[in-house]
């Protein structure tokens, strides 16, 4: 019968067949569901001759690295070599304000970085990584035809996607694409056997260019990453303690590049808004904003102004897909 285990079997026998016994290869761990189910199925085909890297640009949310390289390694022993590249990023994003620029320069860098971690390992086996595993979910494959004999005639709909993965041509590297058959909730059923724990296969979608969508206009402004990254914990922490984290597709805050004025104690000030996003949603492709008791409104906003620096206003944005996007960038 068609059940996730015999799925598993499947791949792990096809991995174990198609990667040579001397082979190696790599795996870009974005930290999200699809790359670290991949990782982790191809791991348990081959073990240690999968080396996968772990790219800090500086854009990711508060104390992410050490929480998703706790899962890595802790959880599911994979073998990841963690790259802290926050200078390299954030260098090259200073002054820059184009959304499209900021996307284009941060896929730049890091293939720059992912090109570098494969020559070290080349360099360290004697030979050359020669696959490459890549989290790719049917609906990114499909297009409007579905490939022959996969026995989906589902018409899914694209959306262009700019993953972490967009990766060297050059490197002649072979493709293992073990989810490239699967829809979400089917990678999420894999990874619950997989033992992925289930808070991390439950995890929001998050964009690739990070945080830098996030902050509008240029991300290196004042200490805007640090003030969003407390305000997004704050928010995020808040919604899961209400338990409606698994209800909402997505919520996160944005830094705006404003200043308004405000009273506090009996100071006046002039300090930073903040948006806060949250939607509903099946694929991403529309969205609906999502209703918040205003009780629930009133704590975020209270607890934001009196523990983040530098923030006197939160407002709430309230559009859904379309006309808006998802992210404000
Ligand atoms: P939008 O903002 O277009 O987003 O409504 C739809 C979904 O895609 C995510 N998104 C991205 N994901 N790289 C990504 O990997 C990107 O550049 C990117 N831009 C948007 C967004 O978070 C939402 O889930």
């Amino acid at each position: 019968g068609w059940s996730m285990e015999n799925v598993l079997d499947e791949e792990i026998k096809v991995i174990k067949s198609t990667v040579g016994a001397e082979d190696h290869v790599i795996c870009a761990l974005s930290g999200g569901v699809d790359s670290t189910v991949a990782a982790t199925l191809v791991h348990k085909a081959i073990g240690d001759r999968l080396h996968c890297i772990f790219v800090d640009n500086g854009l990711l949310r508060f104390k992410e690295r050490e929480r998703v390289m706790e899962t890595f390694e802790k959880d599911l022993h994979l073998l990841v070599t963690c790259v802290d590249a926050t200078e390299q990023f954030l260098s090259k994003l200073k002054g820059v304000v184009d959304p499209e620029t900021k996307r284009k320069i941060i896929g730049r860098e890091f293939i720059c970085i992912f090109d570098a971690f494969a020559h070290d390992l080349e360099q360290k086996l004697g030979r050359k990584p020669t696959y490459l595993v890549q989290g790719t979910l049917y609906p990114d494959v499909i297009e409007s035809c579905p490939p022959p004999g996969s026995g989906r005639t589902h018409s899914h709909t694209i959306k262009s996607h700019h993953n972490v993965g967009g990766l060297p041509k050059d490197m002649k590297l072979k493709l293992i694409e073990p989810l490239k058959l699967l829809f979400k909730d089917e990678v999420r059923e894999l990874g619950r056997i997989l033992d992925v724990p289930q808070g991390f296969l439950k995890r929001h979608p998050f964009p690739g260019p990070g945080l830098a969508v996030r902050v509008l206009g240029d991300v290196t402004q004042g200490n805007a990453l640090d003030i969003l990254r407390l305000v997004d914990e704050i928010f995020i922490r808040s919604i899961k303690d209400a338990g409606l984290y698994d209800t909402i597709w997505q919520a996160f805050a944005v830094f705006l590049p404003v200043r308004s004025v405000g009273v506090q104690g009996d100071q006046r000030t002039h300090s930073h808004v903040v948006a806060l996003r949250a939607v509903t949603s099946q694929d991403g492709m529309t969205a609906d904003w999502y209703y918040f008791e205003h009780k629930f409104l009133d704590d975020v906003s209270r607890k934001i102004c009196n523990s983040v620096r530098g923030v006197n206003r939160v407002v709430q944005d309230i559009t859904s897909k379309p006309p808006s996007t998802i992210e404000w960038e």
